[in-house]
């Protein structure tokens, strides 16, 4: 039987009721030096509703960096966007969850599922798993202390923890702890012998475990997370799987930021949006005043336009698009001309072939 798409509640940031947050809605997944503040302005252009996200920052990069601006500055156009705390010290958790909150931050989420050497050594990211009590009670220091909705990005399991009883656990401690949401990616994360690169791919997919979690714990909200490539497959974990209940929410990652145009749909097929699916020309034009601001800053180009890279993807002019910001924009002296040439030789390029039709 076919169901119609599930429709999610959209964020006001005028309400004071703190029951949406990324784990119930339609997000971009945090990723470490891609989902900075100009990936974020871009992603905005795309989408008006997808809950946003800043890479991870840890709690000593907030306290001991002695720049609040640079790890926490944020534009006001990526609300609704949740701050990625790394790190386990309940008190400085509850320090950074602060800050975040009086920063203008939407949400903030504590990552348990970076698997990366470093940040092991600093007790941060999936090692966690392994400390349910620990994370348990980071997140109630953090509830202790903001109004705004706090969420765990976790993994199935680490290492060894092959039964789905350990998951059920480390997710009560969350629950009991007052956590308003969990996305969870669904595979393991093997510590030793992987990279971070092959712990986002090697160990296999287990959705059945998200959707389990689900039915054990109906009153959490839920996002599931990792391999969805399309909008189409993700709207399928919202109508449930197998036999299992429908999670509450979605996180793309690599799609997203690879193929953004597939953002421009998020609002009509997930947010009940009438509005007219914007062009990739009117995204370039919202962009021009960003960039050439950005560039009025002595930013570079690039900064900004290396995140748009997959805008044209999979049209006649993609490849000619990344190749020639990729060639150009990172040029001491390139300003927005470079933009517009790029464009030209996309629009070129799709009337050439065109007229072979
Ligand atoms: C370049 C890159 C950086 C990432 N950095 C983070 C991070 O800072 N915090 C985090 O929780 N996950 C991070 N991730 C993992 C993603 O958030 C996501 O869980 C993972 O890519 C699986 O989702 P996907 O298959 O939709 O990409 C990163 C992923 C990538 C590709």
């Amino acid at each position: 039987m076919i169901k119609p798409p599930k429709t999610l509640e959209p964020y006001s940031k005028a309400s004071d009721d703190n029951h949406l947050n990324s784990a119930n809605q339609f997000s971009v997944a945090p990723m470490m030096d891609w989902t900075n503040r100009h990936c974020r302005y871009f992603h905005r252009q795309l989408s008006q509703n997808a809950w946003l996200y800043t890479e991870m920052v840890t709690t000593g990069a907030i306290i001991y960096g002695n720049n609040l601006e640079r790890f926490l500055g944020h534009d006001e156009s990526d609300i609704p966007v949740a701050l990625q705390l790394g790190g386990s010290g309940a008190k400085d958790m509850a320090t950074c969850a602060k800050l975040g909150e009086e920063w203008g931050y939407s949400e903030i989420n504590l990552n348990i599922g970076c698997p990366s050497d470093r940040v092991q050594n600093n007790m941060i990211g999936a090692c966690l798993m392994a400390h349910p009590e620990l994370v348990a009670e980071n997140v109630a220091a953090m509830k202790a202390v903001v109004d705004i909705p706090v969420t765990v990005k976790t993994r199935i399991g680490i290492d060894d923890q092959e039964e789905f009883d350990i998951l059920h656990q480390f997710i009560d401690g969350l629950a009991e702890a007052g956590v308003d949401g969990v996305i969870i990616h669904a595979r393991k994360a093997w510590l030793e012998g992987l990279s971070p690169k092959q712990n986002r791919d090697v160990p296999p997919l287990n959705y059945a475990w998200v959707h389990q979690i689900k039915a054990e714990f109906p009153q959490l909200s839920i996002a599931i997370n990792g391999g969805i490539k399309t909008l189409e497959q993700g709207q399928t974990h919202l109508q449930g799987y197998n036999d299992l209940p429908a999670v509450d929410g979605l996180m793309l990652g690599r799609s997203a930021y690879e193929q953004p145009y597939l953002l421009a749909e998020v609002d009509q097929q997930f947010y009940g949006s009438k509005h007219a699916i914007i062009s990739r020309e009117q995204v370039l034009e919202n962009m021009k005043p960003y960039i050439e601001d950005h560039l009025s800053n002595d930013g570079k180009l690039n900064h900004v336009t290396r995140h748009m890279l997959g805008l044209f993807h999979g049209l006649p002019g993609g490849r000619i698009w990344r190749r020639h910001l990729s060639e150009h924009a990172f040029k001491a002296e390139a300003g927005i001309e470079v933009v517009e040439q790029a464009y030209r030789l996309v629009a070129n390029e799709i009337q050439r072939m065109e007229d072979q039709k």
